[in-house]
């Protein structure tokens, strides 16, 4: 990395996400010398626009870092646990959008809302990890909670969008939805039931205790980037016939008492999120109202009548954006200008 341009990768970038984030690096002006798009072999020749350029998309193989400052993966868990290695060898930083390295100590898990200063921790693997879609956009409206009073525990319920299962996700709810507007035979897939006109508790493969993997990922995750290993956190994660955006239900008990108003206030000055609260004029956030946008919405915000410390709020984004692609391009910004 030398003039102040860079060679970037984008590894999946046919995908849902890999393409959202073509268009960000163009949107925000990053300082891209060069782009090199990578995918499976069937995409070998598919061409994606940036800036005034129809860039050809190219097969990833083990020699395609060569030059590369800035890898950014997000082709699933098994290309990146194959290939980000191979780009960090070649002298790349990867920022890595799957779950393969989140949890590992020597990575860093970093959402620059809440701890972008974890970034300098790149050197050990040159790798750092982007959070699960549902986590990002939870811990951004903790982390000025938590900041002000602490945090005890935190019960969250998700309503998350097809279009976090990638492009087959959001084809098999097409389709079925389709179907059935035509009584024609439906098929599924991607998912484990009819996702047209249902919901399923049930997102990743489910673990021993019980929780699914996603579930999983909220709650240690979440310590991880808050720096709180002993947090409490339930997670109830649950895929819903929404092409985009994710929805969460958060209950958060505090250390101390944060009336509504005080919690309305400090979130509306927290960095990435926008306050949407006007019950008397039915204004809260919704999924379809956030698609496209940047911020991490929160409405709904209210005292848990249930508990002396305990507040309830509604958290919704859009899971390609800041879940995925913006907060990955975020990262990038950030290690470009303080650390490389
Ligand atoms: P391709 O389009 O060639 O299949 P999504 O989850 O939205 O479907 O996106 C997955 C992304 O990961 C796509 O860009 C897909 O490319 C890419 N991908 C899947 N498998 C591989 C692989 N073995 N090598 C490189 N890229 C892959």
């Amino acid at each position: 990395m030398t003039d102040g341009s860079y060679t970037v990768a984008v590894c999946g970038a046919t995908g849902t996400v890999g393409r959202e984030i073509v268009k960000i690096l163009e949107q925000r002006s990053f300082p891209v010398r060069q782009l090199y798009l990578f995918a499976s072999k069937r995409s070998q020749g598919e061409k994606i626009e940036f800036r005034d350029d129809d860039l050809s998309v190219r097969e990833l193989t083990k020699s395609s870092f060569d030059g590369v400052d800035l890898a950014l993966f997000s082709a699933g868990g098994d290309v990146s646990k194959k290939y980000a290695p191979k780009a960090a060898e070649a002298g790349a930083v990867v920022i890595d959008n799957t779950s393969a390295f989140r949890l590992d100590d020597d990575v860093p898990l970093v959402v620059p809302e809440v701890n972008p200063e974890d970034i300098a921790e790149y050197t050990a693997r040159r790798i750092i990890a982007n959070p699960n879609c549902s986590t990002i956009q939870m811990v951004v409206a903790l982390k000025p909670l938590e900041d002000a009073v602490g945090i005890e525990r935190v019960v969250v319920s998700t309503y998350q969008s097809v279009s976090g299962a990638g492009r087959s996700g959001i084809s098999e709810l097409e389709q079925q939805s389709i179907g059935l507007f035509n009584l024609k035979e439906i098929h599924t897939d991607r998912f484990a039931h009819q996702i047209a006109f249902n919901c399923l508790p049930h997102i990743d493969t489910f673990q021993p205790d019980g929780y699914t993997f996603e579930e999983h990922k909220m709650i240690h995750e979440t310590r991880k980037i808050l720096h709180r290993p002993q947090l409490r956190v339930s997670a109830t994660c649950v895929r819903v016939p929404v092409f985009y955006g994710h929805a969460e239900s958060v209950n958060v008990e505090t250390r101390k008492k944060l009336t509504a108003k005080r919690a309305r206030q400090l979130l509306q000055e927290a960095p990435g999120v926008k306050v949407v609260d006007e019950p008397s004029s039915n204004l809260y956030p919704t999924q379809i109202q956030t698609a496209g946008l940047d911020e991490t919405q929160v409405g709904r915000i209210r005292e848990d009548a249930s508990l002396d410390n305990g507040l309830d709020m509604w958290i919704v984004a859009d899971n390609i954006r800041k879940g995925a692609a913006l907060n990955a391009v975020q990262i990038a910004e950030i290690l470009v200008s303080k650390y490389c």
